[in-house]
């Protein structure tokens, strides 16, 4: 049997057009958000984030800039920017488009970050609130795995949770996540990492599995139990002659062998990943209306 493929694109427009009710709203009271995305260099990957995020935020209606900056830019620099955007009354977020180049400090840059302002979720106090279990901003890629379960009806509570990958941006906060006691977690999670050492013993238990190590095709359909719900965040290139581009996009599943065991599975593009976009406006919303005192 063929496992039901969730669709991240649908319940991420869902969720926007949730947003932009919720926007015009503000606009009646006199609100408008703003989110400020910060693009240092070139890396053609970050430019192609920014420009779907700022893209996205124009779509439902809130006020987007995008801030372009040289390669050359110099660590000091950032921290004026940085110091006049927490500053600008007309910005509810910010985003620096990671990784920065070498020479900047990213993490230095990260906590002068306004924490009221840091819809990323990465600012070190909005860290500790997750920990301290009242989350103010979560990371979005996370905050996106929660929601998907939720909206595709997979609520993890009670379940067993396999997470591949102990990473900052998604398998550390999202292993927080899933086990804080509330109606949508409430899992048994376990993470799995190159420290272990055989994984499918873990795999093959779980009710759910979420695949975030970055390696391309990992998770095949005999290291899982059959009827599981896999969730794929990974986004790999792989060379592939029979492509057009001689190149496609894969996650850190192998969908065509999974597929067939799965109970559900979300498809690389099309699953995590307009669901991140989507959660960056959740936040970029709610910072808007802490910021206004509406919540
Ligand atoms: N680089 C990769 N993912 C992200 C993200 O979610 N936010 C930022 N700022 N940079 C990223």
């Amino acid at each position: 049997m063929s496992a039901e493929i969730i669709d991240g694109k649908k319940i991420s427009d869902d969720i926007k057009s949730e947003l932009k009710a919720e926007i015009v709203r503000l606009k009646n009271q006199g609100v408008v958000p703003g989110l400020a995305a910060v693009l240092v260099g070139d890396n053609p990957a970050s430019a192609l984030y920014v420009k779907m995020k700022a893209k996205a935020c124009e779509k439902i209606g809130i006020y987007s800039e995008v801030i372009k900056c040289e390669n050359s830019t110099t660590h000091d620099e950032m921290v004026d920017l940085v110091s006049e955007l927490n500053k600008r009354e007309d910005i509810d977020g910010i985003l620096v488009q990671s990784p920065l180049p070498d020479h900047i400090d990213e993490p230095a840059i990260t906590v002068l970050i306004d924490p009221g302002k840091d819809v990323d979720g990465f600012h070190p106090l909005n860290q500790g609130l997750l920990l301290a279990g009242r989350p103010r901003f979560e990371p979005a890629t996370p905050m996106g795995i929660v929601e998907i379960l939720e909206r595709s009806g997979h609520n993890p509570a009670g379940k067993n949770v396999v997470i591949l990958g102990r990473g900052f941006l998604v398998g550390r906060p999202l292993s927080v996540m899933l086990s804080t006691k509330t109606r949508l977690t409430n899992a048994t999670v376990t993470i799995c990492h190159t420290g272990t050492p055989d994984i499918s013993d873990y795999t093959k238990k779980a009710d759910i599995i979420v695949a975030a190590m970055g390696k391309a095709m990992f998770l095949k359909g005999d290291m899982i139990k059959p009827g599981a719900v896999i969730i794929d965040v990974g986004t790999n290139q792989i060379d592939d002659p029979d492509h057009p581009k001689g190149k496609r996009l894969v996650g850190d599943v192998d969908f065509d062998s999974a597929k067939d065991i799965a109970g559900a599975i979300t498809p690389v593009p099309g699953g995590v990943g307009p669901m991140t976009i989507a959660m960056l406006l959740k936040n970029t919303v709610k910072a808007c209306k802490i910021r206004n005192g509406l919540i």
